[in-house]
């Protein structure tokens, strides 16, 4: 397999930007009408999620062993989208007809076997997980929304039950979709260690213009019942062997994931120093402040140190989390959470700062769907 010739016809289609998802979803649809059904309704937002994957996945298919585990997590989260086995030749088909047409006079039957070669090999990760993992776990769970408290303007801290017993570590996300905005699915950090009620906390920020953190946030109440995917993700999860004194900074909800960290800590051990930072705009959006200082009252091994960035009048720290948390870095291991403008930030300040790299973990919260490692 030539899998320069695969990379370099992928670039060459790519050139074409949106005419690409454009293209091929109508193909898509045209040729498989009952694939339409899978997707949201209005193919507005993101739509060039699945193609991009595709494209970069198969194109890609020299690292295939490295990837591995992350198609094997995707084969198994499309569960959820009520995607079968014998949908994957649809998508195949369809990928196919889009890399003929952009690519022209150069799509050649030579590229055209490479192809199909590299795709039914992702393909064959993807539906072999899949099918393994359906013997074991649901396609996804259903958690029945039993706490909805809307805490700082747009931002709200819901707790729902899980219907089956859902294994996870503290700091993994999972794909959640609310009943008001059907088939539309976006990752959400838990914020608590497992519980053995099954239930789980959710932090959840508004974003201009955003459909599911609108719905979830505005929309959802008690007794609704949110669809939940596999937990995914170990890029803040504590590692068995892990000891040593934490030090966390949070940005606005990216504090959920680091939350459950100090949970693990607290009901797990081993007994360690966390100081967290929880940074914020205003005093207004510190949301868990309440539940911060409860839990640092009971565990002296715990600090959380609030700080803000726009808010005059508070009178605790003021300025990035980042900087005052830097003050208190003796050699911890650092774990950073937020948006992508304050991750970059962060991660860049503690490398200039002499932080090495090796000691920090981050996690955007992007909004990508799948990542691979
Ligand atoms: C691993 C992971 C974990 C996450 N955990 C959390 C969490 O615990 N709490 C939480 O509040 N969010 C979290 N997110 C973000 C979340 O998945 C959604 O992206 C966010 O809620 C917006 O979805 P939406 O449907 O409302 O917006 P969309 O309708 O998808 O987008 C509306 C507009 O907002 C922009 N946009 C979308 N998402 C973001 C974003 N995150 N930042 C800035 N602009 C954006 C889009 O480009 C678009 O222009 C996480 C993301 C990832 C990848
Ligand atoms: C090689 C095969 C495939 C790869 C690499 C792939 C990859 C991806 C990725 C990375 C995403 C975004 C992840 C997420 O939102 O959770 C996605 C979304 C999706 N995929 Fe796939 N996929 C493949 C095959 C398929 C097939 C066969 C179907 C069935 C028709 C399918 C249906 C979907 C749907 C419905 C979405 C959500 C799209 C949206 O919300 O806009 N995928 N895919």
């Amino acid at each position: 397999m030539d899998t320069q010739a695969l990379k370099g016809s992928w670039q060459l289609v790519a050139q074409s930007g949106d005419q690409v998802p454009l293209f091929f979803y109508s193909a898509l649809f045209l040729m498989y009408p009952e694939t339409r059904a899978l997707f949201p309704v209005s193919m507005a937002t993101q739509r060039d999620r699945l193609v991009n994957a595709l494209g970069h996945v198969v194109s890609n298919v020299d690292r295939v062993n490295e990837v591995v585990p992350f198609l094997q997590q995707l084969g198994r989260d499309h569960r959820k989208f009520a995607v079968l086995a014998q949908h994957y030749p649809a998508v195949g088909q369809a990928l196919l007809a889009t890399l003929e047409h952009f690519l022209g006079d150069r799509w050649t039957p030579a590229l055209a076997r490479d192809w199909t070669a590299a795709y039914g090999l992702v393909a064959k990760v993807m539906t072999e997980a899949a099918e393994e993992s359906s013997a074991v776990t649901p396609p996804w769970w259903e958690g029945e929304i039993i706490l909805h408290e809307v805490r700082a303007p747009g931002i709200a801290v819901i707790r729902a039950r899980l219907n089956y017993q859902y294994a996870f570590r503290a700091g993994q996300s999972a794909s959640v979709s609310v009943p008001l905005r059907p088939k539309l699915w976006r990752f959400y950090s838990f914020a608590n260690a497992p519980r053995r009620d099954n239930s789980i906390d959710l932090h959840v920020r508004v974003v201009d213009g955003g459909t599911v953190s609108t719905a979830l946030v505005h929309g959802a109440q008690r007794g609704d019942i949110l669809k939940v995917g596999a937990p995914v993700g170990d890029r803040l999860t504590l590692s068995q062997n892990q000891s040593k004194e934490l030090l966390l900074i949070a940005g606005g909800t990216g504090l959920a994931p680091l939350k459950a960290l100090v949970e693990q800590v607290a009901y797990e051990g081993p007994p360690r120093g966390v100081r967290l930072f929880v940074g914020a705009r205003t005093s207004r959006e510190l949301y868990d402040l309440e539940a911060l200082s409860k839990m640092e009252a009971e565990n002296p091994w715990l600090s959380v140190v609030p700080v803000v960035s726009r808010d005059a009048f508070f009178s605790g720290e003021h300025g990035h989390a980042v900087d005052v948390a830097l003050k208190a870095w003796r050699g911890q291991d650092v774990f950073v959470c937020g948006s992508e403008e304050m991750v970059q930030n962060s991660v860049s300040r503690l490398l200039d700062a002499g932080v090495p790299p090796e000691l920090i973990r981050f996690d955007e919260f992007t909004t990508a769907g799948g990542r691979e490692p």
